[in-house]
C-alpha cells in the first residue's frame, strides 16, 4: 500500500488498534505530541497548513495529536538571543514528532555564526541521532505537463532515497578555514565514515529496501574516495551476509546523477552519504515537479519500547524571495505530515488517504506557481490546503 510499505515502529510497541470503525486513537485513548518549528522563511507558512491537515484528522478521524509550536530560526534570535531554546532542543528527544519548517535566508545570516553554528538544525539532527533520512520522490501523472521530463519518464516513478544524515562531511574533523603564516586563506571539511554508521544506515536501507521493491542502489565515488571505498565494502558485507534477497547495485554517483533523469524508474530505494544524499533528491525534485512537493522523514534507531524520534521536514528550503507572500507550496510539509502519520502516529490508512487527496488536488488543476508551468487554476498556499481538505472530505464521506 503506502509509499514506505513500511513498518518501523516495531508491532511490539503499538497497542492493538480497535477495528471496526475506522476511527483511530479514540477508544485507545492513544494521544501523541508534536513539536512544531516553523524556522526561516516560508517555513512557519507551510508549517501552519500541514497542522491544518492535522486538525483536519483530529476532528472527522479522531486522531489526538497536540502540537506546540516554539520558535526556530532569526525569529528565536530576535526574541532571545538563540536561534532554538535549551529547553526545547531538550524537549525535541521527547516528543512523538518533530515538524520543522525551514531554515537559512538573509534573516539567518544577520545571527553570529558561532551561534548559528552552535544551534543550527545540523545540530538537531544529531542530538535527536535521526541518522536515517528517509525522501520519497514519486512520479505525478497530474503534473506530466509542469515537470520538465518526458511524461512516459516519470509516469509510476516511486524511489526512496535514503540519505545518511548523522555523519560524513557535514560533521567530519578537522573542519574551518585557517590562514596559515604567509597569508593564505585554507578552507578544510573531512569526509569520514566509521564502519558502525555505515552498517547502521545500510541495516537500515535493506530493512526497508526488503519491504519495497527489493532492490537497492548504493551510491558512492569509491573511484576516487576512499571513504567510499570502505563504504561500499561494508555495504557489500552487509547485503550478503543478513540480506541476500535483496538485489543490490553500487552505482558511482556521477552516473547515478545522469541515471536518476534519464530512467528514474529503474531505482527503488536508493542508499547515499550525507552530501550525495542532499544533492540527489534535490535532481530527484525534477521528477515530482518542483522541490516544493518533496518531503522527508528522518529517523532514530528505535528505544526499548520500539519508538523511533522522528523529524519530519520539507525538502525545500526558506526561499526568502518568495516568504511572506502566501505563495509557497505547501504539499512538500503537507506531505512530511503524511509521512508522520505513517511513521510515528501508528495511522498508515491515513497517510495513504492524504496521499490520494494531494493527487485529487493535483488532478483537480489546482496549482501553486512552483508547479504552474503546464497550466491549471492559480492557488496560493491556502487555497493549494484548503483544496487537500475538500479532497479528504471527499474521501471521507465516500
Ligand atoms: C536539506 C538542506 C539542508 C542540508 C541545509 C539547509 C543544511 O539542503 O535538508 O536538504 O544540506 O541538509
Ligand atoms: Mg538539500
Amino acid at each position: 500500500m503506502g509509499i514506505l510499505n513500511l513498518l518501523l515502529v516495531s508491532p511490539a510497541a503499538i497497542p492493538e488498534r480497535c477495528g471496526g470503525d475506522g476511527l483511530i486513537g479514540e477508544d485507545m485513548g492513544l494521544s501523541y505530541r508534536m513539536i512544531v518549528l516553523g524556522g526561516d522563511g516560508i517555513g512557519p507558512e507551510v508549517t501552519a497548513e500541514a497542522v491544518r491537515v492535522m486538525d483536519w484528522f483530529g476532528e472527522h478521524r479522531g486522531l489526538d495529536i497536540t502540537a506546540r509550536h516554539e520558535l526556530y530560526g532569526a525569529a528565536a534570535y530576535r526574541a532571545h538571543g538563540a536561534v532554538i531554546g535549551e529547553a526545547v532542543m531538550a524537549d525535541l528527544r521527547e516528543v512523538d514528532a518533530v515538524l520543522f519548517g525551514a531554515t537559512g535566508g538573509p534573516d539567518y545570516d544577520e545571527i553570529p555564526l558561532e551561534i548559528r553554528r552552535r544551534d543550527s538544525l545540523l545540530r538537531i539532527r544529531k542530538h535527536m541521532a535521526v541518522f536515517a533520512n528517509l525522501r520519497p520522490v514519486i512520479g505525478y501523472d497530474e503534473l506530466a505537463d509542469t515537470v520538465s521530463m518526458k511524461a512516459e519518464a516519470i509516469s509510476g516513478v516511486n524511489m526512496m532515497i535514503v540519505r545518511e544524515l548523522n555523519g560524513g562531511i557535514y560533521f567530519g574533523q578537522p573542519r574551518g578555514v585557517t590562514v596559515s603564516a604567509n597569508g593564505l586563506e585554507r578552507g578544510v571539511n573531512t569526509l569520514v565514515y566509521e564502519t558502525p554508521e555505515i552498517e547502521r544506515i545500510a541495516r537500515f536501507a535493506f530493512d526497508l529496501t526488503k519491504q519495497r521493491g527489493g532492490h537497492l542502489h548504493s551510491i558512492d565515488k569509491s573511484n576516487v574516495l576512499e571513504c567510499h571505498q570502505l563504504w561500499r565494502r561494508i555495504v557489500t558485507r552487509i547485503g550478503a551476509e543478513e540480506y541476500p534477497a535483496v538485489s543490490l547495485t553500487h552505482m558511482i554517483v556521477d552516473n547515478c546523477a545522469m541515471q536518476i533523469i534519464r530512467d528514474p524508474k529503474q531505482f527503488d530505494v536508493v542508499l547515499a552519504d550525507n552530501m550525495f544524499g542532499d544533492i540527489l533528491s534535490d535532481l530527484a525534485g525534477a521528477i515530482s515537479g518542483s522541490l516544493g512537493m518533496l518531503p522527508s522523514a528522518s529517523l532514530s534507531l528505535p528505544d526499548d519500547s520500539g519508538r523511533r524520534r522522528a523529524l519530519y521536514e520539507p525538502v525545500h528550503g526558506s526561499a526568502p524571495d518568495i516568504a511572506g507572500q502566501g505563495i509557497a507550496n505547501p504539499l512538500g510539509a503537507i506531505l512530511s505530515f503524511g509521512l508522520a502519520l505513517e511513521l510515528s502516529f501508528n495511522s498508515p490508512g491515513e497517510a495513504e488517504m492524504l496521499r490520494q487527496a494531494v493527487h485529487g488536488a493535483l488532478a483537480a488543476g489546482v496549482r501553486t506557481p512552483d508547479i504552474m508551468a503546464g497550466g491549471g487554476t492559480a492557488a496560493s498556499t491556502a487555497e493549494m490546503t484548503d483544496a487537500v481538505l475538500a479532497e479528504l472530505q471527499r474521501l471521507h464521506d465516500a
